[in-house]
């Protein structure tokens, strides 16, 4: 597995890829980081140690991955959310076999879970990690403040809120901790992107020392998921292209830290589709021009993700430019030419050879002697002919390798599969 050559980029890495789901997320609106600052002040008023501060702190700046509907989104924005089960296990399902996150999958998966749940029986108490219970107040606290923000005394009727469903909603124990809380000034304070990174960076200092497999490849790996799970269509995409990066690289004879950073290129080449709604991802029909341009803009923001570190910028430069083409027909930028690095071509040929082998919302899934034809189509003109002629000697393993693969997959179940709880088997 690829160490970064100093740990601490890895670990400045994950702090850019987390703040980045809010901030081109247009569904999120900063959701992750007001429920991490409502987390943090709460942990730290009741004592809870760093460590566990930490736990928490993560898992608020993920908690909901797992929605990606607006429809869902605007039913997590009301007083009373009727059906949060879908979000918090898909959540914990793009987790799910992550040694890095294994502390934090819990914590997301019951982060709704209310204190009478546990009384009726419904979840038993040993279930739910103590921090969820923080995770689940700080979140409402952030919802109630939305809904609350055009009333007369907006913090007051948050208070009385909260208050009412102690015991209820919340649990009791907590009270105590919220009161001292949001009797400060600080604690209603939004908090700006500079502490947002601060303590995200202190998180994951001190989640991530103790973690095996904090290595970049895991990381890369769950936003790969995250990704993914934007779209069934694309369930497994982004994995399969870092697969078949890496292999081909190592086939052109590239060495072991190349052929890692190829994997890791591959797993986040499709990262910008964060900012892309999940509708126009999801859409049957053919794309207007604006829809069109929304959708290819996700390259653009790939680009834009991985450019905030210069150790990972040849990964964010390949990554960025896998719809770029040799004769500038590509985009964003139509660079094309000489700029062109095989690295890029590498990921760009993963990237067609994987989608062709998908269905789409419009077309199936193309053979792999199909597949080929078009991949050989795209060089040397578009694409590079070196990496071209690698695939299509090696292709039959190629293939074998993908099938491998989807195999594995179905340990992670395969295709979204909402309302049932397949990370459990994980
Ligand atoms: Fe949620
Ligand atoms: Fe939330
Ligand atoms: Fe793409």
């Amino acid at each position: 597995m690829l160490q970064s050559a100093e740990p601490v980029s890895t670990k400045r890495m994950l702090v850019s890829l987390i703040k980045s789901i809010d901030a081109y997320n247009s569904l999120l609106k900063d959701h992750h980081r007001r429920v991490t600052a409502f987390a943090h002040r709460l942990g730290v008023e009741f004592g809870l140690p760093p460590r566990r501060l930490a736990k928490l702190v993560i898992a608020a700046s993920i908690h909901d991955i797992g929605a990606i509907y607006v429809k869902e989104r605007e039913q997590l924005m009301r007083i009373d959310v009727e059906d949060p089960e879908p979000h918090a296990i898909n959540g914990a399902r793009i987790l799910s076999g992550i040694p890095a996150f294994d502390g934090i999958r819990l914590l997301v998966r019951y982060h709704h879970v209310r204190h009478d749940d546990v009384e009726r029986g419904l979840v038993s108490a040993s279930e739910v990690p103590e921090e969820s219970w923080f995770l689940h107040l700080a979140d409402r606290v952030a919802i109630y403040d939305l809904n609350f923000a055009s009333e007369p005394d907006p913090r007051e009727r948050v208070r009385a809120e909260i208050r009412s469903r102690f015991g209820r909603d919340f649990l009791p124990e907590l009270r105590g901790a919220f009161e001292r809380a949001a009797a400060t000034e600080g604690f209603w304070r939004d908090a700006d992107e500079d502490e947002y990174r601060e303590l995200l960076t202190f998180a994951v200092d001190a989640e991530l020392d103790e973690t095996v497999g904090a290595d970049l490849e895991s990381l890369a790996l769950l936003f790969a998921r995250i990704v993914d799970n934007r779209s069934h269509w694309t369930h497994a995409h982004s994995r399969i292209v870092g697969v078949l990066s890496g292999r081909i690289g190592g086939l052109m004879g590239y060495p072991p830290e190349t052929c890692a950073k190829l994997r890791v290129a591959g797993f986040l080449h499709d990262i910008g589709k964060i900012a892309v709604p999940a509708e126009i991802l999801e859409k049957p029909l053919p794309l207007d021009e604006a829809e069109r341009e929304t959708m290819e803009s996700h390259a653009r923001f790939s680009s834009l993700i991985l450019s905030g570190d210069d150790e990972l910028a040849e990964i964010g430069r390949w990554a960025g430019n896998h719809h770029e083409r040799r004769d500038r027909t590509g985009y964003p930028l139509m660079t094309g030419g000489e700029r062109f690095e095989p690295e890029s071509d590498i990921i760009a040929y993963a990237d067609v050879f994987a989608a062709l082998l998908e269905n789409r919302p419009y077309r199936s899934a193309l053979s792999p002697q199909e597949a080929m034809d078009v991949l050989k189509s795209l060089s040397p003109l578009k694409l590079s002919q070196d990496v071209f002629n690698a695939i299509a000697a090696n292709f039959a393993e190629l293939v074998s390798l993908l099938d491998e693969d989807r195999e594995r997959d179905l340990g992670f179940g395969g295709e979204r599969d909402r309302g049932q709880e397949p990370w459990l088997s994980v």
